[in-house]
């Protein structure tokens, strides 16, 4: 299967290309690279070195084109970024050579990052390896680092030059990372309507065989979704908000364990809080309701969340920094198929939320 999807930016357009063994398959040649770009130097972290290396090694010229960050979140640092730019200087990278990313989101988004604004932006490409690097992080231009203050606090809009997605990759992804990635996949059905929530439900077995088709056919779809929602508003001014379902109650969650669940396992509580919400706000009917937290039920709970009480989550969600005029803002399923941005203070919520 091979499939291909371009994205419109104001500078330009990038392709998305999704194969399966693109990469991993001894017999496939490495994709066309931009022909522009002079060398490129690969960025990744310990365990996808220790996993692929003859894949890293056959996307350089030269085994020191290959940079080697530790995995995780706190590798999205400023002090990281700047030991990446010096190695890159040292390297005598230059204004007409490229990076390429390949990783998960931390990487990603580093990488992106770095490319933004070494000799104030060069070429990079995208070879995202978890699911919700290739459902999410790798569509949309969206790069940065975290501050101490606060998750991707410094950060740039830059896409990439192109995007090349191999499913087979997935097969040696842990679990947790899995179903945490199949989250935003059930983001975006909700998201989507009756469509991708009949096809979700009628392949869900092949998905969690992670049979390579069905999860190729799976990136295919969630990318056209968040494609198609990011090139009308690539700078987050309005309706790319609605690719927040879910987040505002899944970042609560992620705050009160301080950040020890994944990120998806957050997600698909805070979709079950907020689905509630608009159930008991009379945006969607119990039916409506029933069938949309049927979609997060078939994700496994893997991770164990501890219970919060109502106003512990209440309070984590009102003194979110990205709040306005004191306001919650939720991205909630209305029963016409669309979804709605509604604000509520504290009180409105908690008052909403206790209703039987
Ligand atoms: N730019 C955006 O639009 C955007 C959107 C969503 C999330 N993000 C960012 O993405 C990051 C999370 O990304 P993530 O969930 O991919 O986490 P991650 O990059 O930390 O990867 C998770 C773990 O899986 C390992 N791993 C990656 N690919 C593997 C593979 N194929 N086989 C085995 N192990 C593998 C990694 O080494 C790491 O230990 C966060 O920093 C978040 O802020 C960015
Ligand atoms: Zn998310």
């Amino acid at each position: 299967m091979l499939e291909t999807l371009e994205v419109k930016t104001q500078t330009g357009s990038y392709p998305i290309i999704i194969q399966e063994g693109l990469l991993v398959n001894d017999n496939s040649p490495v994709p066309q690279k931009p022909a522009n770009v002079g060398r490129w130097v690969v960025i990744t972290d310990e365990n996808l070195a220790n996993l692929y290396p003859e894949v890293i090694e056959n996307l350089v010229t030269s085994k020191k084109d290959i940079i080697i960050l530790p995995p995780g979140e706190e590798t999205k640092t400023l002090g990281q970024v700047e030991e990446v730019l010096e190695i890159l200087a040292d390297l005598k990278l230059n204004r007409w050579d490229g990076l390429m990313a390949f990783g998960g989101g931390v990487v990603g988004d580093f990488t992106g990052f770095c490319a933004s604004i070494y000799m104030r932006g060069i070429a990079w490409i995208q070879i995202p390896t978890t699911l919700l690097a290739q459902v999410d992080s790798s569509v949309g231009g969206k790069t940065g680092v975290n501050l101490k203050s606060g998750k991707n606090l410094a950060g740039t809009f830059y896409p990439p030059q192109a995007v090349w997605i191999d499913p087979l990759l997935l097969n040696t992804l842990p679990d947790r990372e899995f179903w945490g990635g199949c989250s935003e996949v059930v983001k975006y059905a909700l998201i989507q309507g009756d469509g991708f929530h009949r096809w979700l439900v009628e392949h869900w077995e092949a998905v969690v065989a992670k049979e390579p088709e069905t999860i190729g056919q799976l990136i295919g779809k969630c990318i056209a979704c968040k494609r198609d929602i990011v090139v009308k508003d690539e700078k987050e001014a309005g309706l790319r908000k609605i690719l927040n379902l879910g987040h505002t109650a899944g970042h609560a969650i992620e705050k009160l364990t301080d950040y020890r669940v994944t990120h998806g396992a957050a997600l698909r509580q805070g979709m079950l809080f907020e689905l509630e919400l608009a159930f008991k706000m009379e945006l969607i009917d119990e039916s409506q309701y029933r069938q949309l937290a049927n979609l997060v039920h078939m994700i496994p709970v893997i991770e164990e969340i501890p219970g919060f009480s109502l106003e512990d989550m209440v309070l984590a969600m009102a003194l979110d920094k990205k709040n306005r005029k004191n306001n919650i803002s939720f991205l909630l399923p209305h029963q016409s198929g669309s979804i709605e941005e509604v604000g509520l203070t504290g009180e409105e919520l908690l008052r909403i939320m206790k209703k039987c």
